[in-house]
C-alpha cells in the first residue's frame, strides 16, 4: 500500500496522447505484453480505457523491477509522456503516438501465470467463462460494459426527461406469466410457501399505474427458467415502463424517440422512417413474426398454381386449409443433390414433412425430384411464382400455416446468411403490430395468451371475449406490439386490460377455474377494482439491445457474468448441492430422482 500512497494515478493508460507530450505521470494497470531488449524493457500496460507502451532502463535502481515482471502484474509506473519517433508509431492503438519513460516503476501484486493471453479469442469459451475476470480485462469485452452503461445513463436520462419515475419492484414475489418456468425460492419462515422470482414486473407496473404514478421505468431483473439460446439468459434485463392515460400509438411514438436517442449517442446514426407491418403481413412475407429486414428473399404463395394440379402431398394439404408457400434461392440453380438433401433435413428440424426443390439447370430447363407429377409448363409456372429465375432454385413446402412458416423462415434466414446477402452494417427496424390474442396449444388442449393474459383485445373483440365465445378466440387481435431489429425481438409490449370483468374473462378463457384465478391473481383482480387508469407499456431487452449495438449475435458478450446454455455459472460454479441442513431448514426434501443424481455425479 506503501506505493499507492506515494505514487499517485495522475492519468488512465489508454487515455494519454500527444497532448500529455512533455509532462510527468503516473498510471496504474495490467502487463499486457512484455519485450526484453536487454538494456531495454517495453511493456504495454492495461487499464479499463486502453493500453499504453512503457519504456523502462532494467539497469536503473528505480526501473530495476523491469527484469521481474510477467504478465498481468499489476504495476504503477511514473515516467515522462514523449512523442514516439517516426516510424515507431503504432496507429492500432489509441495511444499509438506516445510512449512513457519510465522514471520509477513499483510492483503493486503479482500475478499467477494466466490461463490464457487475455483476448485471445480462440481459447475455447468455457475456460473464459471459468476465469470470467480475466476475460473482462480484454478491450472487447470492456468495450462492450462500457457500451451497456452508456445505455443504461441515457435510457435513465430520457426516460426521466420524459416524466418517468424509477421505480424497484421485489424480486422475491409471486408468479409472473411471462410464458417461461419460474424459479422458486422457499421460504424458511413459512414452511410449505415459495417465491416465485419474477418473469418480469408486469403485474407490479401495472398496480404502479393504479396507485397513480403515471409513468413508470424501471432496468428490471427478470429471471425465466426457459432453453436457453444464443439471444437468451436464465436472468436478464428489461428496460421496462408503463404509461397511464395513452394509446398505442403514444407508446410507440415514446420508444421510436428513444430509440432515435439511443442510435444516435451511442453509434451516432440517425435513424430514419421505422416501418409498422402487421403480424399477418410479416408472417406471409417472411414466415417469422419477427424477421430479419435486411434482405429479400420473401416467401410466396402457390395455392392458386397448385391447386388442382394432382399432386398428393399438395391437394392433401390444401384440402386441410393448409398453405403451399416458397421461397427463390439466387444461384440455388449450382445445388448439387447433397446440399438439396441437407435444405431438406433442416426443413424437417424446422417440423416440415418435406421440401420440394425445383433448379434451373445451365441448359436452362428444370430439374426437380417432383417433375413426374407436374407438367413442364406446370413445373415453369410454380418456379416463376416463387420468384426463381434463370440459374436459380425454388423451395417450395407444403404443410399447416405455423409450419409451412417456420420452415420456410428457417430455410430463408440459413441461406440469406450463408448467401452473403445481409448487409452486416445496416440496422433494420421495424415495428410489428395486430397480432393474435390467442393461440392454441395443442399440448395442453387450451388457449394461451400469445403476449401475456394481462393484454387487451382490439376493441371490436371485447365483447366475444366478455362472452368467452369460443368461435372468435382465434380471430381476436391484441393490442399488442413488437419492436425488431435485424430479425432480433428487442422489445414487446401492449394496452392492459383494465376492467376487472375483461380480466376474469380473459383468465376463464385460458383454462383458470375461479379458485386458481383467485389463488394466482386475487389481489391483481381486486386492485382492478379501485379506479385503474387505462394504461400499457413495453419492455425492451436491454441485453438484446446491448448486443446489437455492440455487433455481437450472443448475449453472454454483454453480460458481466453470464450463464452458460445450461445455465450454469462455470467461474463460482452454481447452481451446487446445498448441505442437508440448510434444506431442511426451508421445509424441503430432495426427490429420490434428486438424490440419484446427485450419486451419479458424484460416481463420474
Ligand atoms: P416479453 O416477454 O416480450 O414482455 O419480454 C420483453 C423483452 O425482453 C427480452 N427477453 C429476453 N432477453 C434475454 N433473455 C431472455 N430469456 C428474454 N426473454 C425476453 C426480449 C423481449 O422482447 N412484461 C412484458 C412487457 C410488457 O408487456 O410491457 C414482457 O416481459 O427482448
Ligand atoms: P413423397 O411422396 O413423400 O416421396 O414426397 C415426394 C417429394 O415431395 C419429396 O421430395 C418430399 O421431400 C416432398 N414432400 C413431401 N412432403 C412434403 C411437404 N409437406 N411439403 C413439401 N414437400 C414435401
Amino acid at each position: 500500500m506503501k506505493f499507492v500512497k506515494e505514487l499517485k494515478r495522475t492519468n488512465y493508460c489508454g487515455s494519454l496522447g500527444l497532448p500529455q507530450a512533455g509532462q510527468k505521470v503516473v498510471v496504474m494497470g495490467w502487463v499486457d505484453v512484455r519485450r526484453d531488449h536487454g538494456s531495454l524493457v517495453f511493456i504495454d500496460l492495461r487499464d479499463r480505457e486502453g493500453i499504453v507502451q512503457v519504456v523502462l532502463d532494467p539497469n536503473k535502481a528505480e526501473t530495476s523491477s523491469a527484469k521481474n515482471l510477467r504478465g498481468e502484474f499489476v504495476l504503477a509506473v511514473e515516467g515522462i509522456v514523449r512523442a514516439r519517433p517516426d516510424g515507431m508509431k503504432n496507429a492500432k492503438i489509441k495511444t499509438g503516438e506516445i510512449e512513457i519513460e519510465a522514471t520509477r516503476c513499483e510492483i503493486l501484486n503479482e500475478s499467477a501465470v494466466p490461463p490464457f493471453q487475455v483476448d485471445d479469442q480462440n481459447v475455447n469459451e468455457s475456460l473464459r467463462l471459468k476465469y470470467r475476470y480475466l476475460d473482462l480485462r480484454s478491450p472487447r469485452l470492456t468495450n462492450h460494459l462500457m457500451t451497456r452503461h452508456k445505455v443504461a445513463q441515457l435510457v435513465r436520462r430520457f426516460l426521466s426527461e420524459n416524466g418517468f419515475i424509477e421505480v424497484e419492484t421485489p424480486i422475491l414475489y409471486k408468479s409472473t406469466p411471462e410464458g417461461a418456468r419460474d424459479y422458486l425460492v422457499p421460504s424458511r419462515v413459512n414452511p410449505g410457501h415459495f417465491y416465485a422470482l419474477p418473469q418480469s414486473p408486469q403485474t407490479l407496473k401495472q398496480l404502479l399505474m393504479i396507485s397513480g404514478y403515471d409513468r413508470y421505468f424501471q432496468l428490471a431483473r427478470c429471471f425465466r427458467d426457459e432453453d436457453l439460446r444464443a439471444d437468451r439468459q436464465p436472468e436478464f434485463s428489461q428496460i421496462d415502463m408503463e404509461m397511464s392515460f395513452i394509446d398505442q400509438e403514444d407508446i410507440m411514438q415514446m420508444n421510436e424517440k428513444l430509440l432515435r436517442t439511443i442510435w444516435k449517442e451511442v453509434k451516432g446514426i440517425d435513424v430514419g422512417e421505422i416501418p409498422r407491418m402487421t403480424y399477418q403481413e410479416a408472417m406471409d412475407r417472411y414466415g417469422i413474426d419477427k424477421p430479419d429486414t435486411r434482405f429479400g428473399m420473401e416467401i410466396k404463395d402457390l395455392k392458386s398454381v397448385v391447386t388442382g394440379s394432382g399432386f398428393k402431398v399438395f391437394d392433401d394439404v390444401l384440402s386441410r386449409g393448409g398453405i403451399v408457400r416458397g421461397i427463390a434461392v439466387p444461384k440455388g440453380g449450382a445445388y448439387s443433390r447433397g446440399q438439396f438433401d441437407k435444405l431438406t433435413d433442416m426443413a424437417k428440424r424446422a417440423g416440415a414433412k418435406g421440401l420440394v426443390w425445383i433448379k434451373s439447370e445451365a441448359d436452362g430447363s428444370l430439374s426437380s425430384p417432383v417433375s413426374k407429377f407436374f407438367s413442364p409448363e406446370k413445373l415453369a409456372e410454380m418456379f416463376k411464382a416463387v420468384g426463381a429465375e434463370s440459374g436459380d432454385c425454388a423451395l417450395i413446402v407444403a404443410d399447416d400455416f405455423d409450419t409451412a412458416c417456420a420452415s420456410l423462415s428457417t430455410l430463408r434466414l440459413h441461406l440469406g446468411r450463408e448467401l452473403g446477402l445481409i448487409d452486416t452494417s445496416k440496422y433494420k427496424f421495424l415495428w410489428v403490430v395486430d397480432f393474435p390474442l390467442l393461440e392454441y396449444s395443442p399440448d395442453e388442449k387450451r388457449w394461451v395468451a400469445r403476449h401475456h393474459p394481462f393484454t387487451s383485445p382490439k376493441d371490436e373483440f371485447a365483447q366475444d371475449l366478455i362472452n368467452n365465445n369460443e368461435a372468435a378466440y382465434g380471430k381476436m387481435l391484441a393490442k399488442a406490439y413488437d419492436l425488431v431489429c435485424n430479425g432480433y425481438e428487442m422489445g414487446g409490449g401492449s394496452i392492459r386490460i383494465y376492467r376487472n370483468e375483461i380480466q376474469q374473462a380473459m383468465f376463464r378463457l385460458l383454462g383458470m377455474s375461479e379458485q386458481e384465478t383467485q389463488h394466482k391473481f386475487g389481489f391483481f383482480l381486486e386492485a382492478l377494482k379501485y379506479g385503474t387508469p387505462p394504461h400499457g407499456g413495453i419492455a425492451w431487452g436491454m441485453d438484446r439491445l446491448v448486443m446489437l449495438l455492440c455487433e455481437t449475435d450472443a448475449i453472454r458478450e454483454v453480460i458481466a457474468f453470464p450463464k452458460t446454455a445450461k445455465a450454469t455459472d462455470l467461474m463460482a460454479d452454481c447452481p451446487s448441492e446445498v448441505n442437508r441442513d440448510q434444506l431442511a431448514e426451508v421445509g424441503v426434501r430432495l426427490s429420490s430422482l434428486a438424490e440419484k443424481h446427485l450419486e451419479d455425479l458424484k460416481k463420474s
